[in-house]
C-alpha cells in the first residue's frame, strides 16, 4: 500500500514536472516569437501582382467579406491560429483573443492541448475560449501523431467544431528536448480522420506544406490543410535561440507561404486550403484568397501587436485587415470573395519560376 501511494506520488510529481517544463518553453515561446520577428526569408507573396480592373464602379458598402465553410457562416475570411494555452499568461492571452473571433465573428484556434491532456490544472487556460465565445467557432489543436482518444477529449474540452493537427518536424528538430521519431504519423493521421466527425485539418507551423505533403494528406482523408508557409514566424530560429545566440542551420528551411499556398491548392483540390505564414496586411490576404485559399490564418503578428500594445491595439489591427482587403476588392471591383477569387493576377519572379520548374 505504502509502495502504491509513493509510486502515485512519485507520477504525480513527474507530471508537474512535465507540466513546469511545457509551462516554460511555452513562455519562452510566446516572448521569442514577440522578439525574433519574421522572416529571415519573404512569403513571396511580392511575386503575385493584381491587375486593376475598371474605373471605379463600387461603393465600400457593396462590399462583402462572408464566407460559409463547413456549414457555417463566418463574418470575413480570417481565423486566429494556434498559438497558446497552458499558462496564466497564454490564459489572459487565449480570453483576449477569443473576445476578438466573437466581437469580428471569425474562428479561432487555441494552442497545442497536450498540456491539458495530461495536467488537468491546465484546462481552465482553454475552456476560457469557449467560455468567452459560447456560440463561436473554435477548433481544436494537437500534434498530428496524436491517438483518437486524446483527439476526442481535446475535442470535447473546448466543444470545437474543428480539429487542427500540426506537423512540425523542424522546429521539433531544433529542439533540444524534440520529438526525433516520426514513424506512426500518417496512421495516426488516418485513425483521426476515420473516426472524428467533424473536419480535420492539417497544419504547418512555419516551414509550408508541400504537393506532395498535401497530396499524402488528402489520402489521409484530412478536410482542410493550414499550409503555414514561412516567411513569417519561425520556429527553427525561435528553438535554437532558446539555448544560442544565432539563428541556427534551419532558418532558411521549408517553403514561403505564397509557394507552399500554390504548391497545395494545385494539388488538394476537393480540400478546403487555408493561408498561414507571415500574413500581415490586407493586400496580402487578398493575393491569397485569389490564388485559391479560404481564409488566411493570423498568428505571430497579432500576438506580437496584443503583447506589446494591449487588447484595444489588436482589436485596432483586425480592423485593419478588415478594412485594407475591403479596399482591395474596391480596387479590384470585387463585391464578394468569389469575385475576388476570379479576379486577373500575374506571377513573376522566384514564385513563378518556381512554379514552371515543379510544373505546377
Ligand atoms: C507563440 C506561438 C505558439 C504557437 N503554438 C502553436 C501550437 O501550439 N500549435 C500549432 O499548431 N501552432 C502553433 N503556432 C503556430 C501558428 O499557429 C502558425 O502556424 C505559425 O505561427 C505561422 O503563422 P504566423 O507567421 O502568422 O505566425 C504557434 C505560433 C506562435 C507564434
Amino acid at each position: 500500500m505504502k509502495k502504491l501511494k509513493i509510486g502515485l506520488m512519485e507520477n504525480r510529481m513527474s507530471r508537474r514536472h512535465e507540466t513546469q517544463k511545457r509551462l516554460e518553453r511555452k513562455q519562452e515561446h510566446i516572448a521569442l516569437a514577440v522578439e525574433t520577428g519574421v522572416g529571415p526569408g519573404s512569403t513571396r507573396f511580392e511575386d503575385i501582382r493584381f491587375v486593376p480592373q475598371g474605373i471605379g464602379e463600387l461603393a465600400w458598402a457593396d462590399v462583402s467579406l462572408a464566407l460559409d465553410v463547413w456549414g457555417r457562416t463566418w463574418k470575413a475570411p480570417f481565423y486566429i491560429n494556434a498559438l497558446t494555452g497552458g499558462s496564466e499568461e497564454g490564459q489572459a492571452i487565449n480570453r483576449s483573443l477569443a473576445k476578438i473571433a466573437s466581437e469580428y465573428g471569425i474562428p479561432m484556434a487555441v494552442g497545442s492541448q497536450r498540456i491539458a491532456l495530461d495536467d488537468q490544472e491546465t484546462m481552465k487556460t482553454f475552456t476560457v475560449v469557449r467560455e468567452v465565445n459560447p456560440d463561436g467557432i473554435i477548433w481544436a489543436n494537437l500534434n498530428a501523431k496524436s491517438s483518437v482518444s486524446d483527439a476526442k477529449r481535446a475535442i470535447a474540452m473546448i466543444d470545437a467544431d474543428a480539429i487542427q493537427l500540426h506537423l512540425n518536424m523542424a522546429q521539433e528538430l531544433m529542439m533540444l528536448e524534440g520529438d526525433r521519431d516520426f514513424r506512426g504519423t500518417a496512421e495516426a493521421i488516418a485513425n483521426i480522420t476515420t473516426e472524428i466527425k467533424i473536419p480535420v485539418i492539417a497544419k504547418e507551423v512555419g516551414n509550408g506544406l508541400s504537393a506532395e505533403a498535401a497530396e499524402s494528406l488528402m489520402q489521409l482523408g484530412v478536410s482542410g490543410l493550414d499550409v503555414g508557409g514561412s516567411g513569417g514566424t519561425n520556429f527553427p530560429v525561435i528553438e535554437h535561440r532558446r539555448y544560442h545566440e544565432d539563428d541556427g542551420f534551419l532558418a532558411d528551411w521549408g517553403l514561403p507561404t505564397a509557394i507552399s499556398l500554390l504548391e497545395t491548392v494545385k494539388t488538394a483540390k476537393t480540400l478546403t486550403v487555408f493561408a498561414s505564414g507571415g500574413i500581415r496586411d490586407g493586400l496580402t490576404v487578398a493575393k491569397a484568397l485569389a490564388v485559391g485559399a479560404t481564409a488566411v490564418g493570423l498568428g505571430g503578428e497579432l500576438l506580437r501587436v496584443l503583447v506589446k500594445e494591449g487588447e484595444k491595439a489588436a482589436f485596432q489591427y483586425l480592423e485593419r485587415l478588415i478594412n485594407e482587403l475591403t479596399a482591395v476588392m474596391l480596387l479590384m471591383n470585387a463585391t464578394n470573395l468569389d469575385e475576388l477569387q476570379r479576379s486577373p493576377y500575374l506571377i513573376t519572379g522566384p514564385l513563378r519560376e518556381w512554379l514552371e520548374i515543379r510544373q505546377l
